[in-house]
């Protein structure tokens, strides 16, 4: 047997070997290139043929050519199979696997003041109030005077209230929208203000800025029982059925008589003396209130022999620090969102 022939046979194992370990398809290239390229193997026993006698000649040639399409067909489907492997780890580089943990995704909450105001809002509303606001920069007419508040009042003083330019001042109530109302709106009355004010003001149960609810009524003979049974209605869908009401005499200028509403204590019903609530009283401050004064009924148009009614106003951060147990009002402004988003506040 020519020598040859026993070369295309070690040639045909060789081929077969390296085309097994081949793993991509640049490899498979310079493969293709060792034993089918110009300068490849099997061009080598081709030129050998030269050597041959002229009877081995067409045997050796012809199996040195299957021998060659043998090779293009095992590279064509090693190619073939190369090119769908590289093309699945390619997809599998780039699939999303949806069993992965995600990120959590935060979701917005109401602030748990504004939370607040919204249940208040929806109390008075279901009694017939409609909702009025205002300006936060006030003039001294609408914030003071018109309320019946002298200018010897000390809760003008600067140490009280933030004057800004011209004469006007941030808001140190809601009170104003009171007059604000009457004026625009005239009798019969009802309506609720939310909304935020100033006073210069910093400790564990004060801000500079937070937030009352004011209440006005204005019709004919209002008397302190209607205003005792709006109140009450909305201290027991605050804070449910059980809750109870008393009223302390008090003084505001823009109202007369003017009394201050407690509620039995949220937390501890007033059963426990050492309630850090309150403070073994039993009793929370909830509101201040009364019968509008005639003075102010006049500020705002209104003629006081003709109709009378009731105020209050109420903070509604004092009302959201009951609710959550918060121990300093200022946490509610510091803007920290793991605070903000403490459990029942959505
Ligand atoms: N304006 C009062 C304050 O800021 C709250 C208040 C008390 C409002 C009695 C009223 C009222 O309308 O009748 O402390």
């Amino acid at each position: 047997m020519s020598h040859v022939l026993g070369q295309v046979k070690d040639l045909r194992e060789q081929c077969r070997e390296a085309l097994a370990k081949i793993g991509s398809l640049t490899a498979l290239q310079e493969e293709r290139v060792r034993f089918l390229g110009k300068k490849g193997e099997i061009t080598r026993l081709l030129r050998m043929l030269g050597t041959l006698s002229p009877e081995e000649r067409p045997l050796v040639g012809s199996t040195v050519n299957e021998l060659r399409d043998e090779m293009e067909m095992a590279f064509d489907a090693a190619k073939m199979r190369l090119e769908v492997l590289e093309a699945e780890k390619e997809e599998e580089r780039g699939r999303l696997d949806v069993t992965l943990p995600c990120r959590g995704r935060g979701w917005g909450s109401f602030h748990p003041v504004v939370q607040v105001m919204h249940e208040v809002i929806d109390v008075f509303i279901g009694l017939g109030y409609s909702v009025a606001l205002g300006p936060e920069i006030e003039d001294d007419f609408h914030n003071f005077e018109a309320l019946n508040i002298p200018s010897y009042h000390p809760a003008r003083d600067m140490q009280d209230t933030f004057y800004v330019e011209g004469n006007r001042l941030l808001r140190t109530h809601t009170s104003p929208v009171q007059v604000r109302s009457m004026l625009r709106w005239g009798a019969p009355l009802r309506i609720i203000c939310p909304g935020k004010v100033f006073r210069r003001d910093s400790d564990p149960t004060h801000s500079p800025m937070f937030h009352q609810l004011e209440g006005l009524l204005v019709d004919r003979e209002v008397s302190i029982a209607d205003l005792k049974g709006s109140l009450e209605a909305f201290a027991k869908a605050m804070f449910g059925p059980e809750v109870k009401a008393r009223y302390r005499a008090s003084y505001f200028p823009f109202t007369e008589p003017s009394m201050e509403m407690d509620v039995s204590c949220v937390a501890c019903g007033g059963k426990n003396p050492s309630c850090r609530i309150c403070k073994g009283s039993g009793w929370l401050e909830i509101s201040g209130l009364g019968m509008v004064h005639p003075n102010v009924l006049r500020a705002g148009g209104i003629d006081p022999t003709v109709y009378n009614g009731f105020a209050w106003g109420m903070g509604l951060d004092r009302i959201a620090l009951l609710k959550y147990d918060v121990r300093d009002l200022r946490f509610f402004f510091d803007g920290d969102v793991t605070f903000l988003s403490r459990g029942g506040m959505r």
